[in-house]
């Protein structure tokens, strides 16, 4: 899909579907008014009427019969102005491009005038918005239910005057570059299993490296128990699929430390031994969401060129039962030289992370931050809008808790007290890798922060954003690509300061 900027006046523009955004209870600003006009107060009428509801995202199809030169009209709501955010307008212009969609459109031309908003930011919430809204998973399907000849072609955000044109076009350019390493990640989220063995991550995440300029690395078992991962190797145990090590770096940062972004990248999450019902286990294909989010974040900050020093760390594996795998009652040696005791092989996400994390350590980081589907009790406290936060340093915090703001990948904090790391002691090795099932969201952060030593450190629980069972206005059902925005945005703020 192409995303083209231009001036001109929607009266002579030729195109399947016009889209107006206007506000609600608020008289339609100066074009819209001249295309009321043209459509002989239709527009006012039914607004009037209370035919057209204006809240955010609801649209409205109307057909012009020529009095304009668009085939199509669609109006749209944005809501309250007091209440406006670049988020709203994503979601608003997502719903309107599927609705376009279906109505049969394949050109769309947005009219940009009238939306109070910085021309930049404008230019990246609308691509953001309808590139992640006309979203789709499409590689398995066949044949007719393979809509492509059906998809949306272009859009024309079109504005009136030059002013802020070039401008726009920026922040198009910013917003083409986060939405397409967003559909990245999806992609991978929602593919297969057998088609995304930490063998093929690796492989993708060298076409990535080579595309965007980015220095990989990938270790290989061998590698990896030279330095000791044991945590790892435990976690890989049961699986014929080798694991692997990534180290993906973006170095644009002259002499400034690294930000290290570390990954949980379990390609299939069967719980191993301790097995998961089989009740919806295919979900735990979600389980490398992480390592998505991370890859997708660094080919971004490498497409946009950020001034960082940037390492991402992904260690991919599955979790499978099988005659060689580890057991409860298991411990496991870390890189850090601390010993786990296997309580569950299911909670194998701290465990491969431990190590990671360990490894952040040598870059001797400005900040690690961590993003993992760790635990089902995420889900239970913050349900499905909000990511779980815990961490040692309340700079960082705030600042990943300002781009969520900005992103709409909003995240709550949870406490890290020294209370709870008594539910992680262990009779005989350093700790245990479960901690009960109550505050198991807090009990799997404190076991991590074992591991990041005095470095300042943010983790991130995506363990229920990192899929939805429901469609949201820009994100349809499945994988959502949580993160990659996120940690998009912290990286941009921290270029800034
Ligand atoms: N990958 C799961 C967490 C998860 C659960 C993500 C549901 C998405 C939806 C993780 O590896 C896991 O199994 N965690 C266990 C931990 C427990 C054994 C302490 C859990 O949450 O049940
Ligand atoms: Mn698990
Ligand atoms: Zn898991």
């Amino acid at each position: 899909m192409k995303i083209n900027v231009r001036a001109g006046k929607i009266e002579k523009y030729k195109t399947d579907a016009a889209i107006i955004l206007l506000f609600e209870k608020e008289k339609p600003g100066k074009v819209a008014e001249r295309v009321d006009k043209a459509l002989d107060g239709m527009i006012s009428r039914l607004i009037k009427k209370g035919d057209v509801k204006l809240t955010t995202g609801a649209v409205h199809l109307l057909y012009p019969e020529g009095r304009i030169r668009a085939e199509r009209l669609l109006l749209v709501g944005l809501g309250n102005r007091s209440e406006f955010t670049p988020n709203r307008l994503r979601q608003a212009v997502g719903k309107a491009a599927c609705s376009l969609r279906s109505a049969g459109a394949r050109d769309i031309t947005l009219i940009t005038d009238g939306v109070v908003l910085d021309a930049e930011e404008l230019g990246q919430a609308l691509a953001e918005g309808t590139i992640l809204g006309l979203y789709r998973f499409l590689k398995y399907k066949t044949g007719e239910e393979n809509g492509l000849a059906r998809d949306v072609q272009t859009i024309t955000l079109l504005k009136e005057s030059i002013g802020g044109l070039k401008a726009m076009q920026k922040g198009v350019k910013v917003g083409e570059a986060i939405a397409a390493s967003t559909v990245m990640a999806r992609d991978l989220v929602s593919s297969p299993p057998a088609d995304k063995t930490p063998t093929i991550i690796a492989a993708r995440a060298k076409e990535i490296a080579r595309k965007f300029g980015l220095k990989l690395r990938v270790l290989e078992k061998e590698q990896m128990r030279k330095l000791g991962m044991g945590a790892l190797l435990g976690v890989s145990a049961g699986s014929v699929q080798p694991p692997k090590f990534l180290i993906v770096e973006h170095r644009k940062g002259g002499k400034k430390p690294f930000i290290a972004l570390v990954g949980k990248t379990i390609t299939f999450d069967s719980g191993g031994i301790s097995i998961k019902p089989a009740e919806n286990m295919d979900r735990m294909k979600d389980d490398m969401s992480g390592g998505a989010a991370v890859l997708g974040a660094i080919r971004t900050a490498a497409a946009l060129k950020l001034p960082l020093n940037i390492v991402g760390l992904l260690p991919i594996t599955e979790n499978m039962p099988s005659g060689s795998a580890y057991k409860p009652g298991d411990v496991l040696r870390t890189m850090s030289g601390q010993t786990i005791e296997i309580l569950s092989t299911d909670a194998e996400g701290r465990l491969v992370l431990s190590d990671a994390l360990t490894y952040a350590c040598t870059y001797k980081p400005a900040v690690i931050v961590d993003i993992a589907t760790l635990t089902g009790a995420c889900g239970i406290a913050l349900g499905t809008e909000a990511t779980g936060m815990l961490g040692t340093d309340d700079r960082f915090k705030q600042m990943m808790r300002a781009a969520g703001e900005t992103t709409g990948e909003r995240v709550w904090e949870m406490p890290l007290w020294e209370e709870y790391y008594e539910q992680i002691k262990s009779d005989i090795a350093d700790m245990k890798n479960t901690g009960g099932r109550r505050g198991g969201v807090i009990t799997a952060a404190a076991l991590l922060s074992k591991f990041v030593q005095k470095y300042p450190w943010v983790h991130l629980d995506i363990a229920t954003t990192a899929w939805t069972e429901t469609e949201r206005p820009y994100t349809p059902k499945g994988a959502t690509g949580i993160g990659v925005r996120l940690l998009t945005q912290f990286l941009r703020d921290y270029a800034e300061k």
